[in-house]
């Protein structure tokens, strides 16, 4: 990809603030931190604006909760259409993790991952929210 240079004005705060990320998220340089604020705040308006999307729920539950498995699998069929693939992980005796990707409009997918995430016995659950591109 062509990559283009600009000028950048900060005050010296920002600058030391921008300096600051670069070291704690481990960026190589200021550059690759700002490409990932930009492309950041980006991917969040594309959620907020509900375009075409992609992302990943993950769910932590307990297999031998009463009827999960099967609320969980009606669920996932009825956004059969935004669903690329699961993975289910058996972490321990009791229980499992499962990793679902999912591509589709922003609303549907957090309309799914909201169905999944309040099954009575979710220990825990997630939308990890990126983009197409
Ligand atoms: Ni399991």
């Amino acid at each position: 990809m062509n990559v283009k240079r600009f000028g950048v004005s900060l005050e010296e705060d920002l600058q030391q603030e921008l300096d600051r990320l670069v070291i704690k998220y481990q960026f190589p340089n200021r550059s690759q931190a700002i490409r990932y604020l930009i492309k950041k705040y980006s991917v969040e308006d594309e959620w907020t604006e509900n375009a075409e999307v992609a992302g990943a729920v993950i769910l932590v539950y307990d297999h031998h909760k009463r009827e999960l498995q099967s609320k969980s699998t009606n669920i996932q069929h009825d956004f059969h259409h935004l669903i690329l693939s699961v993975q289910h992980v058996h972490l321990d005796h009791h229980n499992c993790l499962e990793t679902i990707a999912v591509k589709g409009k922003a609303n549907e997918l957090r309309d799914l991952a909201n169905q999944l995430i309040a099954i009575k016995g979710v220990v825990h659950g997630e939308l990890v929210m990126t983009s197409k591109s």
